[in-house]
């Protein structure tokens, strides 16, 4: 099974590369060669990141690891790079804040603010790490209850930092967040639905307005304080119920 689909991804790399699909990045040539050698423990993660949205978005290897992605040849494509445990290593665990954050900056912006993070750069080995919460390739995002398990894995009586509250708000956050995104998807589909231009049109706008906060609020939960998560959380649910009241009850034609 597992041979058969490291054949599948080889073919799929192979295939992305001859059929040239627009991208100006050369495939990575790490990704070829390790899905054609592959051992455990990495094998996971291999699957892991073909999976992931990173795969799927051809975030290669070379992007958290460092190396040269333009070679098959072993010794060229590791020269520099180091290994995890290195403190200077990119995917060293105190380092990762910033790899991720090369692209995903307004995470680490947020996350910068944070305890975990000034925590992180002393040295210290048992505060949370980008990767912690989505997984070494960032293939995840929690649902509410994995989240309060993840927070409690730390702060929940006996634990190291005590703090039963903390789990229980942040359920509460990502619970919130899920509720106004299905909302916000159910908005999307019946506007979809609607005959007249000027009216989806307008109604697309308002679907805009409220999605906005609902992403800065995503992004603001990287604090783990949520006041600010909050603020926005509340904006967003008031634009889109004002949303769906307009979709369920349609102004007269003529307005
Ligand atoms: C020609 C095949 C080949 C290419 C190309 C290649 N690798 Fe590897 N890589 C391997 C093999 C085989 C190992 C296992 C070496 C060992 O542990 O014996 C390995 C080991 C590693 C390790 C573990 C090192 C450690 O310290 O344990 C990492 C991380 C890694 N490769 C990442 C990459 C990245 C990133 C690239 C591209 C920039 C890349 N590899 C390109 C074959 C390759
Ligand atoms: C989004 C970032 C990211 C991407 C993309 C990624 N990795 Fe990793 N990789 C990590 C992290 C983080 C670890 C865990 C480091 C640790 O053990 O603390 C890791 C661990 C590894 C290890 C175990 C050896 C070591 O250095 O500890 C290997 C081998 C490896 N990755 C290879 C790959 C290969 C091959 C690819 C591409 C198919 C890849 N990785 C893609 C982040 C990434
Ligand atoms: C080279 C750029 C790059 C790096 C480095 C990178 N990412 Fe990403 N990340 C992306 C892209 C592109 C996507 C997919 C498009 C999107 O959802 O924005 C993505 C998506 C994600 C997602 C959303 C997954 C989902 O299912 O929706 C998470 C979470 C994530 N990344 C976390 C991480 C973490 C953690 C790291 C570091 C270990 C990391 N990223 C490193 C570019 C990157
Ligand atoms: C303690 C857990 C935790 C840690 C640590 C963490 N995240 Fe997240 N992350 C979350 C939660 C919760 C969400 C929201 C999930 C959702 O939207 O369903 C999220 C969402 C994301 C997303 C997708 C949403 C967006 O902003 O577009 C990205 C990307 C991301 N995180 C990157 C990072 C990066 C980079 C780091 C490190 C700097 C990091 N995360 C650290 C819990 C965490
Ligand atoms: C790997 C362990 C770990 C995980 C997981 C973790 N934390 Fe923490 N957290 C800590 C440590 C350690 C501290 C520092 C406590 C101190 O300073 O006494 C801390 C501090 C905090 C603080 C700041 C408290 C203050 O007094 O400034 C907040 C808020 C917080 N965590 C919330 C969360 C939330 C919410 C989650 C889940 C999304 C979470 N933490 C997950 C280890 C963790």
């Amino acid at each position: 099974m597992k041979a058969t689909a490291g054949v599948f991804a080889l073919a799929f790399f192979t295939s992305a590369l001859l059929a040239g699909t627009g991208q100006a990045e050369v495939s990575s040539r790490c990704a070829d060669c390790h899905f054609a050698h592959r051992r455990p423990p990495s094998q996971w993660h291999l699957s892991e990141w073909d999976h992931s949205a990173h795969g799927r978005a051809n975030v290669g290897c070379e992007k958290c690891h460092g190396g040269d992605p333009t070679t098959f040849e072993s010794f060229l494509a590791h020269r520099g790079m180091l290994s995890a445990r290195n403190p200077a290593s990119p995917v060293h665990r105190a380092n990762l804040p910033r790899t991720c954050g090369g692209c995903h900056p307004a995470a680490f912006a947020a996350f910068q603010k944070s305890r975990h993070y000034e925590l992180l750069q002393e040295g210290n080995p048992d505060t949370p790490t980008c990767v912690t919460c989505h997984g070494n390739v960032g293939a995840y995002l929690l649902s509410p209850k994995s989240l309060y398990a993840e927070c409690a894995n730390c702060h929940a009586a006996g634990k190291l930092a005590p703090r039963s509250d903390f789990p229980a708000e942040g359920k509460i956050m990502l619970t919130s967040v899920r509720e106004v995104r299905a909302s916000l998807d159910e908005a999307k589909t019946l506007i979809k639905r609607i005959n007249d231009k000027a009216r989806r049109d307008r109604l697309e706008l308002e679907l805009e307005d409220a999605r906005a906060p609902l992403l800065a609020a995503v992004q603001s939960a990287h604090m783990f304080v949520f006041d600010q998560m909050q603020d926005r959380l509340f904006i967003a649910r008031k634009r889109v119920d004002m949303l769906m009241e307009e979709l369920a009850n349609p102004q007269p034609i003529g307005k």
